[in-house]
């Protein structure tokens, strides 16, 4: 179909007017990005404009602490396990795995001496 010059124009100026109305975009890690993981599925909610994230979001894909504790028992130490006796309170996922920000060990926050990276 062939448009008049005019309303071509008049039809790309209100899709670009419009553009704001979509879902708004957040950098995702490139496995997160690749597989297509939505923002409801970590943010339990339709256009989130906070960090709020639960661990059990993750949890859902993942397993729990027990399960990535296992699946890398073989790292020492185990980024998902510290020793219970000296850490009481376990470190929430998205800590280390931050998503729209590169990720950091929070172990190294008072470990400094512990050589560990996280992936994206
Ligand atoms: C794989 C899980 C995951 C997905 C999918 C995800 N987020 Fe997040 N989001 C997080 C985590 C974890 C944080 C807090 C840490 C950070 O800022 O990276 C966060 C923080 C945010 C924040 C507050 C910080 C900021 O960047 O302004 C906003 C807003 C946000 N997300 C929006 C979105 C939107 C919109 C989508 C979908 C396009 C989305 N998120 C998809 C995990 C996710
Ligand atoms: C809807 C399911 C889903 C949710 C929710 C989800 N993930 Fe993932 N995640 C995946 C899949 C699928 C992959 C890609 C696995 C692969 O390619 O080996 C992945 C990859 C990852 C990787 C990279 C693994 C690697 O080998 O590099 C990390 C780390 C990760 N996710 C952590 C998280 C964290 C932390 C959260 C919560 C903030 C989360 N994921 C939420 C499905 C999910
Ligand atoms: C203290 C920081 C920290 C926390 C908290 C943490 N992780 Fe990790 N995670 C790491 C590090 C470091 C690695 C890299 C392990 C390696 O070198 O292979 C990793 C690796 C992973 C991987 C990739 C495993 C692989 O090799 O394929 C996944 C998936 C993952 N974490 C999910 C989770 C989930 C789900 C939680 C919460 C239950 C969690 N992580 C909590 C630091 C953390
Ligand atoms: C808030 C500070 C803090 C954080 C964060 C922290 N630890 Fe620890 N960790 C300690 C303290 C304190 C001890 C006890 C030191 C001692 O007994 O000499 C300890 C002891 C340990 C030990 C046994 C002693 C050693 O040095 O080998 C391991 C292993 C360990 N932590 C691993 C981890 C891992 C893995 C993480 C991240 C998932 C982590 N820690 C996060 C404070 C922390």
């Amino acid at each position: 179909m062939k448009l008049p010059k005019i309303l071509l124009t008049l039809l790309l100026g209100s899709a670009l007017a419009s553009a704001p109305a979509e879902e708004p975009k957040r950098p995702l890690p490139a496995k997160h990005a690749k597989v297509g993981v939505l923002c409801h599925d970590c943010h339990r909610k339709e256009n989130p404009s906070k960090a709020a994230v639960a661990d059990d979001s993750c949890m859902v894909c993942h397993g729990d602490y027990p399960a990535m504790a296992a699946y890398t028992k073989h790292l020492k130490p185990n980024p998902h396990s510290p020793p219970a006796d000296k850490h009481p309170e376990p470190i929430s996922c998205p800590d280390c795995h931050r998503q729209h920000k590169p990720p950091v060990v929070k172990c190294l926050d008072c470990h400094t001496d512990f050589k560990m990276t996280a992936p994206k």
